[in-house]
């Protein structure tokens, strides 16, 4: 059976006494679910956070990294640093990196390759536009993503990544993917892994859908045969709302 996950991005939300006051309310929300559930805070709160997480089954996650493990690199974090301090999944080609920050996915496939070679997991985010979507052009968009971050890799490095299929029209805007819309697209991602790794691959790789997961909408989405979990922003940032999604499997 294909591995369940519920990861919530914080995004650059909550100074430190903030965040452990909200990671304290999740680890006592007495949260149930078959999925692993991951946190995904700022740098910042990731030593703590990971003294915090000691006795839970909960993972720590982090939303980006180098490509080296260390040098002069002004500003950037290493996988080694972040494995240092507890990490196990991080983040990698969210749109809003990949807007704002300019990273694409050919870029995005050596810090991919990075993570996997520390014994780390990625989440590698792919996703389109409301232009491509309107133009019909996003499984072009989506199959170039997954080709250039990810396709370079073994079948047990792929099978080492999660992929989150994330429509940037849907991210923090309040409009979801509908669960016809978001099955369509990942089923296509499954294939689009079927036909170059074959049917093994495919159907044990974890493909988790993020844009607007509320706790009213995350039963649906997490019922359509190719949905294996989500990865939420701003309803993660509040521990009812996150647990309420999280116990939605
Ligand atoms: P959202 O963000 O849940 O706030 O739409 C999702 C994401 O960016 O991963």
């Amino acid at each position: 059976m294909r591995q369940k996950f519920v990861a919530g991005n914080w995004k650059m939300n909550l100074d430190l006494d903030d965040g452990k006051d909200l990671l304290i309310e999740i680890i006592n929300s007495s949260i149930d679910s078959t999925a692993q559930i991951i946190v995904i805070p700022p740098y910042i709160h990731l030593s703590k956070f990971n003294q915090l997480l000691t006795s839970s089954n909960i993972a720590l996650g982090a939303q980006n990294c180098h490509q080296q493990d260390s040098g002069a690199f002004t500003g950037e974090i290493s996988v080694p640093m972040l494995k240092s301090v507890g990490v196990e999944y991080v983040v990698l080609g969210h749109s809003e990196r990949r807007n704002y920050y300019f990273e694409d996915s050919i870029s995005l496939s050596f810090k991919v390759q990075q993570v996997l070679d520390h014994g780390l997991r990625p989440i590698y985010c792919c996703g389109e536009t409301l232009d491509q979507r309107q133009e019909g052009l996003h499984f072009d968009e989506i199959r170039t993503q997954l080709k250039e971050g990810l396709f370079k890799l073994n079948e047990m490095e792929l099978l080492n990544c999660v992929i989150a299929y994330e429509p940037v029209w849907a991210i923090g805007t309040g409009v979801t993917a509908s669960p016809e819309q978001a099955q369509e697209v990942h089923s296509f991602i499954r294939k689009t892994i079927a036909s170059v790794y074959g049917d093994m691959v495919a159907d044990n790789i974890s493909i988790l859908y993020g844009g607007s997961v509320k706790p009213d909408n995350a039963k649906e989405l997490f019922n359509c045969p190719d949905i294996d979990g989500g990865l939420i922003g701003g309803a993660a940032l509040n521990a009812d709302s996150f647990a309420a999604i999280a116990n939605s499997f």
